[in-house]
């Protein structure tokens, strides 16, 4: 998993890049005003293809650019962005298909038996990204015509209609599609992002959990030393407490990137989690 992090904005929003090396494939998390610069530079210059936008929760300056962000992927795939050469499988793909990881991958011999060489290339290495809701239905979100917009239901409203909150700009609208609840998971290449719902900031917060790559991607729910503000609307400081004391119980070596402000880690944050978790409520 590749990761590249920008501030961006006029609150300083920390927007995400994660990718999958060997597929080139990638996501973007948080996209703030005027993000979109910088989010479609470092995806051409790595030859990242994008294919999912997530808010971690439906802000402004989390969601302010899914609309022409999104509106740029579509572009990029309408005229057959250099990355989807990499996700179809060149003839280096080619030559490493045939191990029992990728005859798995592509359906067994069955599969692969009938087919001619080019229609191999479309189905062996990745099987692309997949949103699995947590009562397991997959979703398979069609990125060959531009990236989904993803985040908790319970916040789409949001990214519907976007309530400006002081914004210094308008921020457009945008349609999300794919569902981002607890229990669910983002997959794409060997990326495997766990969602755990942790609302309290706004009703639909959530934070991705990377095990393999011991990241935690925490949104405004957890800060290096403090926690989102919960007198917003939507805002709920017993959800708030719930959430941290979740969060108190993972481990003790990932690595907590939030929507604002340092990378910690659960290790560090850990006393006054656990405050949190212990006494029921925020500390004063
Ligand atoms: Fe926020």
């Amino acid at each position: 998993m590749e990761l590249v992090t920008a501030v961006i904005g006029p609150l300083q929003t920390n927007v995400h890049l994660v990718a999958d090396a060997r597929t080139r494939e990638a996501i973007v998390i948080d996209t703030a005003i005027p993000g979109l610069p910088w989010i479609t530079g470092e995806l051409g210059a790595r030859g990242w293809r994008l294919v999912l936008i997530i808010s971690t929760h439906g802000h402004w300056d989390h969601t302010g650019e899914n609309a022409a962000l999104q509106a740029w992927s579509r572009e990029v795939a309408a005229a057959g962005g250099p990355a989807d050469m990499a996700r179809a499988g060149g003839p280096a793909d080619m030559a490493r298909a045939g191990g029992p990881a990728d005859m798995a991958r592509a359906g067994g011999p069955a599969d692969m038996a009938p087919e001619s060489a080019p229609a191999l290339a479309a189905h062996v290495g990745d099987p692309g990204l997949a949103v699995v809701a947590a009562d397991g239905r997959t979703h398979r979100p069609d990125s060959s015509g531009g990236a989904e917009i993803a985040a908790h239901p319970a916040d789409w409203y949001r990214l519907l209609d976007p309530q400006p909150l002081f914004a210094p700009f308008p921020i457009p609208p945008c349609i999300p599609a794919a569902e981002l609840a607890e229990g669910g998971v983002i997959r794409f290449g060997d990326v495997r992002l766990d969602v755990l719902h942790t609302p309290g900031h706004t009703e639909g917060s959530v934070c991705l959990v990377a095990h393999e790559a011991g990241i935690l991607f925490s949104g405004d729910t957890l800060f290096t030393g403090g926690w989102g503000r919960v007198d917003l609307p939507g805002g709920d400081p017993d959800a708030m407490v719930a959430s941290l004391a979740r969060l108190a119980t993972l481990p003790d070596g990932l690595r907590v990137f939030p929507g604002h402000g340092s990378a910690t880690t659960i290790a560090r944050e850990r006393p006054w989690l656990e405050m949190v978790a212990r006494d029921r409520r925020l500390p004063l």
